[in-house]
Order: structure tokens, then sequence, then C-alpha cells
């Protein structure tokens, strides 16, 4: 794995928005996987700034989200569909229709799972993977214990995620209990893989990430197996190591 160490935030974001760039420049119909949470709100916002400035076009790529709660609707402001369209697809040039997440209203949320990961093959695979890391070492919405075998499927949200993603909602209770989340296995296959990390409270699991064992205990610790991944993490999080 290689490891870029960031100053700060602002950094860590500027550099992967740089990567991404390069590679949507380098192949203009790239296939990119996308990630929530706050990790990659700084590099959304330095994407859109490079698109502004002409230094990148979307027209021609595609996305997919590694993940999204079931049971909201498209328009509740918490679904991960609302926080893409609205901190970064509605400002670039990237086509609605190549723009995938998991559907996670679907009425056979089965079938979505098989689906989504039937289109990620169709569009060739992901070139490029950005992905963060939840405190207990999940990767997309799998939790500890996840088979490593697995590709696209219905996720229990375990209450330790519930409570850390709180604070995006009124309260715990509104929390979704599942997810629709692309597997382990989905996010093996993938080219390439850059992990943003930021902050001390993230110290833990990095550190567990880059030398601990490699168990289903804790997810990310099998990137450790992929061929390329590039960690970009600020100097807090870096300081376990
Ligand atoms: C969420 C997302 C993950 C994300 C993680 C960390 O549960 N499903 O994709 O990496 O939490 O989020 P944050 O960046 O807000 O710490």
């Amino acid at each position: 794995m290689n490891i870029i160490q960031a100053e700060n935030y602002k950094q860590m974001s500027e550099l992967a928005a740089k990567k991404l760039i390069e590679q949507i420049n380098r192949k203009s119909d790239s296939v990119l996987g996308l990630a929530t949470g706050s990790t990659p709100e700084g590099l959304y916002e330095e994407i859109i700034k490079e698109y502004k400035e002409g230094n990148v076009s979307f027209k021609d790529v595609t996305t997919f989200n590694l993940d999204e709660y079931v049971g909201l609707s498209k328009n509740n402001d918490q679904s991960y569909y609302y926080y893409m369209h609205k901190l970064l697809f509605d400002h670039i040039d990237l086509k609605t229709d190549q723009a995938n997440l998991p559907n996670g209203d679907a009425k056979d949320l089965q079938e979505e799972c098989s689906r989504y990961e039937a289109s990620i093959q169709q569009a060739g695979g992901i070139d490029i993977q950005i992905l963060g890391i939840g405190l207990n070492g999940h990767i997309g919405f799998n939790e500890p214990g996840t088979p490593f075998s697995i590709q696209t499927h219905i996720v229990d949200l375990d209450e330790s995620t519930r409570n850390a993603n709180a604070r995006f909602f009124d309260s715990i209770d509104e929390v979704p209990l599942q997810a629709i989340t692309m597997g382990i296995d989905s996010i093996m296959q993938t080219k390439q893989i850059i992990l943003l990390v930021s902050g001390s409270k993230k110290a833990e699991a990095l550190e567990k990430l880059v030398n601990g064992p490699v168990t289903e205990d804790f997810p990310a610790s099998i990137l450790q197996k992929h061929p390329n991944v590039t960690i970009i993490a600020d100097s807090d999080a870096l300081s376990e190591l």
C-alpha cells in the first residue's frame, strides 16, 4: 500500500482530487467509484472548483456509489442520492443517467443488489474507487463479520455505525436500520483504490488497517491484499503509525 501524508484535511482533499482528475484526463470515459460521509466532502469541493476552472470534464464519465440507506426516498435529504447531487452531481457536467447509486427504495431489494452489481460489470468495472473508513473498520457499509467473498448486498447496520451517522439525522431513531452496499468482493475488484482518512478519531482504525491481521472482523484489513491502494491521510490520522 502506498501511503501519502497530507498536512491537513484540505491538502488530503486536493491530492485526492488531483488523482481523480488525472485519471479522467487520461481516460475520458473512466468509471469512478464514489463514497459518502464527511471525509470526501472536501474532495468534491475541489473537483467542482477544478471543473469550473475548465480543468476536467465528466461528460463521458460513469460513476457508481458504494452504498445507500434502505427505505429513504431520493428526495430525503439524508439519502446518499441527495448528498451526491447536492455536493457534486448538480455542479458538474456528469450525465444524470451515468451517475449510479443503489436504489434503497426498490420494491425488491435483493433484485436491486444483483442489478447494481451487474451494471458495474457492464460498465467495464471501476477504474478508481474512493473509500473512507468507519471507526469499526467498515468500508462502504460492510460491517465487521461480513464475508470477504460477498458482492452488492443488504446489510443490517451496526449500532455503532448508526450512532456515528446519527449526527446527520434529527435523532438516532431516524437512522435507517439497513443499507445496500457494494460488497468486499466488489470493492476488491476495482482497479485502483484511494482511501481517504482524516482526523485523530480515525488513527486507530488506520493503524489496524495497515498493520493488523487480515480478518473479516475488521473489513478494511482486506485492502492489504489489493494490488493498487493509495492511502491519503492527514497527520492526525497517521499519528498511530
Ligand atoms: C459511512 C459510509 C462509509 C464512510 C464511513 C465513514 O457509514 N457508508 O462509506 O466511509 O461512514 O464516514 P465519515 O467519513 O463521515 O467518517
